[in-house]
């Protein structure tokens, strides 16, 4: 088990869109145990694999502050359930330092499959719907800067750029 890079914004890798698992196998739960390990050492509620520069369909998500809730969702479908949605403060790990509200849908349903490869569907509700949409999105290349102003977006993206070249 490793703790990986996380790409950050604006580096244009996660802006790949991700590829279906086609066999959920020891590689992907290698794949797996190293998202938990860089999630919970950044610390972090959620990881796809995007961030780590894995162009797979794979997400971790634990809500819990003892890391005792971990879940898998592999080629997560999402279905829009209602017209409903809320503003929750959204932050992300590739972009430090930066929480914003996003808008979404408040009800949703998820069709994925687990690490063992077998399909399962929820209802996620609150927080858990927030962040599976959240990672959605960054398999279909997308941040949540991206629901921001133009002007927002390029002032975090300015920011950002100038704290990698001092960084570096
Ligand atoms: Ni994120």
């Amino acid at each position: 088990m490793a703790v990986l890079e996380i790409l950050e914004f604006p580096d244009p890798r996660l802006r790949t869109k991700a590829k279906p698992v086609t066999d959920v196998d020891d590689r992907i739960r290698n794949l797996v145990a190293d998202m938990f390990d860089t999630m919970y050492a950044a610390p972090g509620i959620g990881l796809a694999a995007t961030q780590v520069n894995v162009h797979e369909q794979v997400i971790v998500i634990d809500l819990t502050e003892d890391r005792s809730q971990p879940m898998v969702f592999i080629n997560p479908e999402i279905t829009v359930l209602g017209d409903e949605t809320a503003d929750y403060e959204e932050g992300c790990l590739s972009v430090p330092g930066y929480t914003e509200p996003v808008a979404r849908p408040t009800q949703v349903k998820v069709k994925a499959l687990n690490e063992q490869g077998e399909s399962f569907e929820m209802i996620p509700e609150d927080l858990l719907a927030v962040c599976i949409q959240h990672e959605i999105d960054h398999l279909q290349g997308k941040l949540f800067v991206d629901y921001l102003s133009p002007l927002k977006r390029q002032r975090i993206r300015s920011k950002l750029e100038k704290a990698h070249r001092v960084g570096a």
